[in-house]
């Protein structure tokens, strides 16, 4: 075998690098893996690359601030991007320092930058020699030594200031890899039987009876019966969405921010496809992932393109028994599973977020029938989007009152319950079940 083609080689390094950059000018990873590059036998080595380089951020962007003598500029971030893959590698991957700083320094002449290579060669010996007494210099640097930018750490003091630290730790560590039995084609003691025997380490979960969680993460293609809709991918945390909306056969149901699908299909799956379920979302993109969902799993609703802050077209019309708002939030409660958020989320994003909130409850709860019921979640760990949205939306609306969630998961808050980062597995969610009392 070649050098390096084990661990990739020049064109791994070249495509790790763009889609590191992708996300650096706003793109979610998750949407930047899907590029063409990735695809083929080097996808896990770039896929490790990449999730790596988002949970290590900003560790070694403080350490390429120590070795730059000057700072990269912004149109040269695929060569930050390039460098960043080049520290992770060193630092994290079992990739020969050698073959990590030879293959990064010709990725560099391969993306029309010969003059970058020059430099990341003598950058990247210099961490070699030195890389010791960097790492040490950065000890007193708790941006640095969290591995969290400081105002979302800041953030996360605010509104956890016993626990944050912890938080910010379980936030950093990988997630695991969940799956959600589809019960309309098999048990989850079959399924968990049918990974015994391609020897896929799995156990149930101790509080969800369709979830699975499996000791080593690995390619959905390799999930025996995934194609046939068997089974899904989805954080516990996720699952408990479906369980708490309760939607009886027959409901007619609204999943007002519904991509890429995962909440709908449990939805659907846990009331035997019988449900008269409208999935919406704003962004049409996404929507497609619904339908594509919808089908691997043998179930049906109607999808549409709308906006979850002004009902319109069919989906506007007459009333729902239940609706889910998995409301656009910071994300977070997902850091683990989406570390690029540390980059992608601002600090003035959060007035945004609470706004379009806020108007999306407002406009959705007119479409509750009297006596049904509306699941405000969020995959945020912060009070502004969570118990405190939920307070000023039961002041605004008189009808509303809130059904306490009684559970061994999570933590109540004032209004509704959170589940914290990597408790039982879980990611951080928040939910609230608000009934609209019969007039
Ligand atoms: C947290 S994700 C939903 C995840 C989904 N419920 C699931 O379980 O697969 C939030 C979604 O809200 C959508 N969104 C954002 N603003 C929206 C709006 N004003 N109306 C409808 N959808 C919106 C985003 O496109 C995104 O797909």
């Amino acid at each position: 075998m070649a050098e390096g083609s084990k661990q990739g080689g020049v064109e791994s390094r070249v495509c790790a690098a763009r889609v590191i950059d992708a996300v650096y000018s706003g793109r979610s990873l998750s949407d930047a893996l899907a590029m063409p590059c990735v695809q083929g036998s080097h996808q896990p080595f770039i896929q490790a690359i990449c999730y790596g380089v988002f949970r290590e951020f900003p560790r070694h962007k403080h350490l390429l601030g120590h070795l730059l003598n000057k700072p990269l500029k912004p149109a040269d971030s695929d060569i930050d991007a390039l460098a960043q893959a080049a520290l992770y590698q060193i630092d994290c991957m079992r990739v020969p320092p050698h073959a990590a700083v030879n293959e990064t320094v010709q990725a560099a002449r391969r993306m029309g930058k010969p003059w970058a290579s020059n430099l990341l060669n003598a950058l990247l010996r210099r961490y070699l020699r030195e890389s010791e007494a960097l790492n040490a210099s950065l000890n007193g640097d708790e941006e640095a030594t969290l591995r969290m930018p400081a105002w979302l750490t800041q953030r996360f003091r605010q509104a956890w200031p016993d626990g944050w630290r912890g938080l910010v730790e379980a936030s950093g560590r990988q997630a695991g890899l969940t799956l959600r039995v589809n019960r309309m084609k098999i048990d989850p003691k079959a399924y968990l039987q049918l990974l015994a025997e391609k020897e896929i380490l799995a156990h149930p979960h101790p509080q969800l009876s369709e979830a699975l969680m499996l000791d080593r993460a690995l390619p959905v293609e390799l999930l025996p019966g995934f194609s046939e809709g068997l089974v899904s991918v989805q954080d516990a945390g996720a699952q408990l969405a479906a369980v708490l909306l309760d939607a009886a056969r027959g409901d007619r149901v609204l999943d007002a921010c519904a991509a890429p699908g995962g909440k709908s299909c449990h939805l659907l799956e846990r009331a035997g496809g019988e449900l008269d379920l409208w999935a919406v979302d704003l962004d049409a993109v996404r929507l497609q992932r619904i339908r594509e969902n919808l089908e691997r799993l043998g179930l049906t609703a109607h999808c549409s393109t709308g906006d979850a802050t002004e009902p319109t077209g069919d989906w506007g019309q007459g009333t729902y028994q239940r609706i889910l708002l998995d409301a656009p939030c910071s994300a977070t409660g997902v850091i683990r599973r989406h570390p690029d958020i540390k980059v992608l989320r601002k600090p003035g994003d959060l007035t945004a977020l609470t706004d379009t909130q806020r108007r999306c409850l407002d406009a959705l709860w007119p479409l509750l029938a009297p006596g049904g019921m509306l699941l405000y979640a969020t995959c945020s760990i912060l009070p502004e989007e969570n118990e405190l949205q939920v307070a000023g939306f039961l002041e605004r609306h008189l009808d509303a009152r809130e059904r306490p969630i009684e559970a061994d998961w999570g933590l109540a808050r004032a209004s509704g319950r959170q589940t914290l980062p990597g408790e039982n597995g879980m990611d951080g969610f928040y939910y609230a079940c608000l009934e609209k009392i019969p007039g």
